[in-house]
């Protein structure tokens, strides 16, 4: 993996996070990062010597630290949606010598800083999370405020731009440089809002009396999956009392699912999302207000913050990209942590895509893999942890 990262200021050994990602040819930054950090270094000098002092920086989806550590000499708040990203811009900064007491991170859910003087977006592919994000912004930009985001030239549209000139105000995108743009736009505080979009969205679960909560960022927030469909059809029955993961719970529906069918079993919401850990929250507080007291939600990085030994059920769809990238590592990740987490005798159940071969990982894994259901698209597995 290439880790050197050069830039008008220097060089920077940048990683992907989590380490050691079996794809070398991926790396932690790319040329839209770039296009936004040397166009930052010049806004950031134009702004000290008018303004006397340097500029507070908003970096927003800065995926692994590449913005962070360039403009590290800046006061930064960074918001992601990520845990994965927030802890790679922290290896990052530690690697590079770079002090962390000029960054404060924040989830995406939190308040945004108010009058930031910098912007800097990476746009995301998600174009609910980006109307969130600009709707956040619209709050807290001053006329002063320089905004600028890139991404790939492909990815910025008429709508994107017009996204922009609708909610924060006058808009105009560069020409591609190494397949990307720059957008730049300037606060108008008096321009007519657009109607607002109310996050999170809710849609009802098919044959349910539920609705599900998505907050803006959240995996299939618009409409049930397709494997989690046919997951919904091959739950485990599980026995009262016991304690079962929802792992990367997204906005909760499986564990929804599950808790509907029994009385008093204890479920733990996992996600590295923070918009899905609180999507899974209200999913349940709002469908099951009287089982609440028996979930718990959490972000984190797979199962790395939970105990050996001590979950009779894992549930899992697992994701197959990290940010734009397909790649099998988080699902191995998960799997060898369920296999971890689970109690002699415990289930890890999944739905997955029938091309991604993953009765043979597990296989490897627990030494056993049964294929419970299948249909043309998804298989049903099932592994146990035997002594
Ligand atoms: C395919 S979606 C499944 C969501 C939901 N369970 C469903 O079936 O609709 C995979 C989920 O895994 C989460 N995820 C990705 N990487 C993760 C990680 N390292 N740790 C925990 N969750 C992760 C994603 O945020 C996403 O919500």
């Amino acid at each position: 993996m290439n880790t050197t990262f050069t830039f008008a200021n220097g060089s920077l050994q940048l990683s992907r996070w989590p380490l050691h990602q079996p794809n070398n040819s991926l790396q932690a930054w790319d040329a839209a990062d770039e296009l936004l950090i040397h166009h930052t270094l010049e806004s950031a000098t134009q702004f000290s010597r008018q303004h006397k002092r340097e500029p507070a920086l908003l970096l927003i989806n800065d995926s692994f630290g590449a913005l962070s550590c360039a403009l590290a000499q800046y006061t930064q708040v960074q918001v992601n949606d990520s845990l994965l990203a927030q802890q790679g811009t922290v290896y990052n900064r530690q690697q590079n010598g770079l002090a962390v007491t000029t960054l404060q991170q924040q989830s995406s859910l939190s308040p945004y800083p108010q009058a930031p003087d910098i912007v800097l977006l990476k746009l995301p592919n998600n174009h609910s999370y980006l109307h969130y994000i600009l709707q956040q912004l619209s709050g807290v930009l001053t006329p002063d405020s320089i905004i600028l985001a890139s991404a790939k030239a492909k990815d910025i549209n008429r709508n994107v731009l017009a996204m922009f000139e609708h909610t924060l105000g006058p808009t105009s995108a560069s020409l591609a440089v190494k397949k990307c743009r720059l957008i730049s736009c300037r606060y108008n505080a008096a321009l007519q809002q657009p109607a607002t979009i109310n996050f999170p969205l809710r849609w009802p679960l098919e044959h349910s009396i539920y609705n599900v909560v998505n907050h803006a960022n959240v995996f299939s927030r618009e409409k049930l999956d397709q494997g989690a469909r046919f997951f919904l059809q091959h739950l485990p029955a599980v026995a009262e009392g016991q304690t079962v993961i929802d792992l990367g719970c997204g906005n909760g529906v499986l564990g929804l699912a599950l808790l509907s069918r029994h009385d008093a079993i204890n479920m733990l919401f996992c996600d590295e999302s923070y918009m899905a850990v609180e999507s899974a929250r209200q999913t349940i507080s709002e469908n099951l207000p009287d089982k609440t007291a028996l979930c718990r939600f959490t972000v984190d990085d797979c199962l790395s913050q939970q105990p050996d030994k001590s979950a009779d059920y894992v549930l899992c769809n697992p994701p197959f990209h990290q940010q734009q990238a397909v790649t099998g590592h988080i699902a191995g990740q998960m799997f060898s942590d369920a296999k971890r987490v689970l109690k002699q005798g415990g289930h890890l159940r999944i739905v997955a895509n029938h091309h991604l071969g993953y009765a043979d990982t597990l296989q490897r894994l627990f030494g056993n893999c049964r294929q419970l259901a299948a249909d043309p698209k998804f298989v049903i597995l099932e592994a146990i942890k035997r002594s």
